[in-house]
């Protein structure tokens, strides 16, 4: 156990979680804990946040030097890093200039423990006007940026670790590995705490706070709402409904698996909406041709259709999302971002669904524990490794005017494509790949005939965060074999193209 003890900053669950993700277990505790309670969770460390407070101000948060005595390794985050210098007689004063975003930092001790692996020069988030002048006696100044003196102190002979910056952002490029140092190295935890904790205290928190309430929550079949409905189900059964509109834009049979995981027949206890809206999501589309004009109508209708589906259930206490970390993180920082697409999940609280409550299970968490957390509960690793397919689906992957036809072609192409992949043994290391299909024809010849049919484009990118890919490097056996698979099972395709574009220039979608 690692406690984390609450000085009311806003980063306070991300330590927990950056501690969890470490796989060790930890909890959040505020600052008036008291220091025999402390004690007798005997915890293998303790995490001191930031806050808002100065830490020199008579009536400011804080706590006795004895916490710093009980031998127990202490890391102190931003506010805590301040007061533990303040408390064990340092001195903490006003800056003439706030540092606050991504900052340099460089490592004056390399060999802390804190700091091993770390880069040199590594970008951190700062954010605080006050900062340590005079380092409490026995410690040593182990970083520093151009504004700040003292980024990172330590006594390593006591255990004390103070950090002026927050590691636990996901800006601060090296910071988990920060934490886990201090967890690993500096506390000696094992790491073998895992995701079925997180599962077992969500369905308790669930409940709680459902009581006899009912819930809905739009399904996808995407990893995120599923696990949603997954753990809501656990939790709180038939008194959760979940509405899945197939759009007729989704992956060769996939509105069938998620029917069978989630359906009647499936091994989930919960009621199960499946609204077939294919045709009237082709009406609505034909004709149209312009991305962000294909992008608004298939969102807009997708409203529409959950509205009339919210209608016929009535009031309901709670509206589930399967909102997950980074989609807060986004949200919060998209504000200067020119809109390139629009994503029609992430967004505002809907108003067109009379509810209550909103509620966001999955919030804060990261995308793999999301995965960890799916598994956890029973979905099939399908599901839970499941690319990211875009809410628009075949959509924004079919350029120009969407048609049934188009569909069916482009379906049959991306099937045969990810099984061929898989068959070659690339999909866990490839990012995202799909057929897309272009909307060029042209004159080809099969069996003495001329052609004149579509052409299939395949994309296959690796990426970190989905915000620059590269091409990923397929072996020519694999795409010729997709290509002449294709081309001979599939009526209406008689080309092939791979896309070599990185993103930038590219987008990893076609529209
Ligand atoms: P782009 O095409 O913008 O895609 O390079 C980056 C990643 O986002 C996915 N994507 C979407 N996901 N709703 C989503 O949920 C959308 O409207 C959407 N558009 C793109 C895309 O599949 C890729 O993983």
């Amino acid at each position: 156990l690692v406690i984390v003890l609450d000085f009311g900053g806003q980063y306070n669950q991300l330590v927990a979680r950056r501690v969890r993700e470490c796989n060790v277990y930890c909890e959040i505790y505020s600052y008036k804990t008291d220091i025999e309670k402390i004690k007798a969770m005997n915890p293998k460390g303790i995490i001191l946040t930031g806050g808002p407070n100065s830490c020199y101000e008579p009536d400011s948060p804080t706590y006795s030097e004895e916490l710093f005595k009980l031998g127990i390794p202490v890391l102190g985050l931003c506010y805590g890093a301040q007061l533990m210098s303040h408390v064990l007689g340092g001195k903490v004063e006003r800056a003439d200039v706030r540092e606050y975003g991504k900052t340099e930092v460089i490592i004056d001790k390399k060999d802390s423990k804190v700091f091993e692996g770390v880069s040199e020069t590594t970008t951190c988030w700062m954010s605080h006007f006050d900062y340590i002048s005079k380092i409490a006696p026995g410690f040593e100044i182990t970083a520093h940026t151009a504004d700040c003196p003292v980024a990172a102190a330590e006594n390593a002979a006591e255990k004390l670790y103070a950090i002026q910056f927050h590691p636990e952002v996901l800006h601060t490029v090296e910071g988990t590995k920060m934490i886990n140092n201090f967890v690993k190295n500096v506390c000696e935890c094992a790491g073998d705490w895992k995701m079925d904790a997180f599962v077992e205290n969500t369905i308790a928190e669930i409940r709680e706070k459902v009581g006899n309430g009912r819930v809905l929550l739009a399904l996808s079949g995407g990893v995120d709402s599923s696990v949603a409905a997954g753990l809501l189900s656990k939790a709180i059964g038939k008194q959760l409904t979940c509405v899945f509109v197939d759009h007729g834009l989704l992956r060769k049979n996939e509105g069938d698996e998620v029917e069978a995981i989630f359906g009647p027949e499936g091994q989930f206890d919960l009621n199960f909406i499946r609204v077939n809206a294919q045709e009237r999501y082709y009406n609505k589309l034909a004709g149209v041709t312009e991305p962000e004009a294909k992008r608004k109508i298939i969102g807009e209708e997708f409203i529409r259709i959950f509205e009339e589906e919210a209608k016929k259930i009535g009031t309901v206490e709670f509206l589930a999302q399967g909102t997950i970390y980074p989609d807060v993180v986004e949200s919060g920082l998209g504000g200067e971002s020119a809109v390139i697409k629009s994503h029609h999940n992430v967004g505002g609280l809907p108003d067109f669904v009379d509810f209550k409550e909103i509620i966001e299970p999955l919030r804060d968490l990261f995308k793999d524990e999301v995965r960890k957390a799916g598994l956890e509960l029973g979905l099939p690793e399908r599901l839970v490794f499941r690319q990211p397919f875009p809410g628009p689906g075949l959509g924004v992957r079919i350029i120009g005017e969407v048609t049934a036809e188009k569909v069916r072609i482009v379906q049959d192409a991306d099937a045969i494509y990810r099984e061929e992949i898989e068959n070659a043994g690339l999909d866990k290391t490839i990012g995202q790949y799909f057929a897309a299909l272009t909307n060029m024809r042209s004159v080809g010849v099969m069996g003495d005939e001329r052609t004149y049919d579509y052409a299939v484009a395949l994309r296959a990118v690796n990426t970190v965060d989905f915000m620059t890919a590269e091409a990923a490097e397929i072996p020519y056996e694999v795409l010729n074999k997709v290509m002449s698979r294709v081309i001979n099972e599939v009526r209406g395709v008689n080309r092939i193209f791979y896309d070599l574009t990185s993103k930038p220039p590219g987008t990893i979608e076609f529209e």
